[in-house]
């Protein structure tokens, strides 16, 4: 059951946060349906971003840490997802990627990674960069919901760290996509099950991209134009 927040603090957090952070990731853990959706981060990554403004922002309530989303950025590093976009390296060093954000599995539909990112896209257009890059688990609808409802969209999709699959997102802040806007009306939309790998390969593929997510009783599925 989800906890009503009423006396919450969103604020960015710094190196006395470590202990907080590993606690909270440890509770996140553990209660993941499979470890597949939820990359974890070692104590040294905390350690090296904590030290760097304004890229951990942490919701605490009743003196508890329940909920973190981080920013990176990646520059010219084989990690950048802006390669996995195909983006040339004038584009690559204007990348930034959400690179985590988890919610105290009690405080969940509270809304608090959509609150969080959208935080963290007001820093990320404030310090000057124009690429904002996620990665998102096809097992994971409600994150992917949440990014999606932030304006980014699916631009990739093809197996990361592990071999697991990962969409990758993309939003421009810059130069705002369809999604932000008024949509045309003679788009050409098709919708696809999130669990149909192949289908959205082959969309991406042709250049459609993931806009849009609803739940059915059975899954979830995927917009894409
Ligand atoms: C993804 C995550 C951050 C979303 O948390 P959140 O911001 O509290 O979620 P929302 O408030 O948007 O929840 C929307 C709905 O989904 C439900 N929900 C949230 N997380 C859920 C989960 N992991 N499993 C099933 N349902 C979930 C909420 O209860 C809510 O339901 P309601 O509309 O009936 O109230 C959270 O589930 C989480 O920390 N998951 C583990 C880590 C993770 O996957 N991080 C993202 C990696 S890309």
């Amino acid at each position: 059951m989800t906890i009503p927040l009423i006396d919450a603090d969103m604020k960015f957090l710094k190196a006395g946060s470590l202990p907080d952070l590993m606690s909270l990731q440890s509770i996140i853990a553990a209660n993941l349906p499979c470890p597949e959706i939820f990359m974890l981060h070692e104590e040294k990554f905390f350690q090296e971003i904590l030290r760097l403004e304004r890229s951990v922002i942490g919701v605490t309530a009743e003196e508890e840490l329940i909920a973190f989303s981080i920013i990176r950025i990646p520059g010219l590093a084989d990690d950048s997802l802006g390669k996995d976009l195909n983006m040339r390296e004038e584009e690559l060093i204007k990348v930034a990627h959400l690179q985590a954000a988890a919610v105290h599995p009690a405080y969940r539909g509270n809304g608090l990674q959509r609150k969080l990112t959208s935080a963290h896209l007001r820093v990320i257009e404030d310090m000057g960069y124009e690429h904002v890059c996620c990665t998102v688990s096809p097992k994971n609808p409600v994150s992917l919901a949440n990014y999606l409802s932030c304006g980014l969209m699916i631009e990739g999709l093809r197996p990361k760290m592990q071999g697991w699959w990962r969409f990758i997102l993309h939003k421009n802040i810059l130069h705002p996509n369809f999604a932000d806007m008024e949509r045309p009306v003679d788009i050409n939309e098709i919708k696809i099950q999130i669990s149909d790998i192949e289908g959205q390969l082959d969309l991406v593929k042709r250049g459609f991209k993931g806009f849009k997510i609803t739940f059915l009783p059975d899954g979830a599925e995927v917009f894409y134009a």
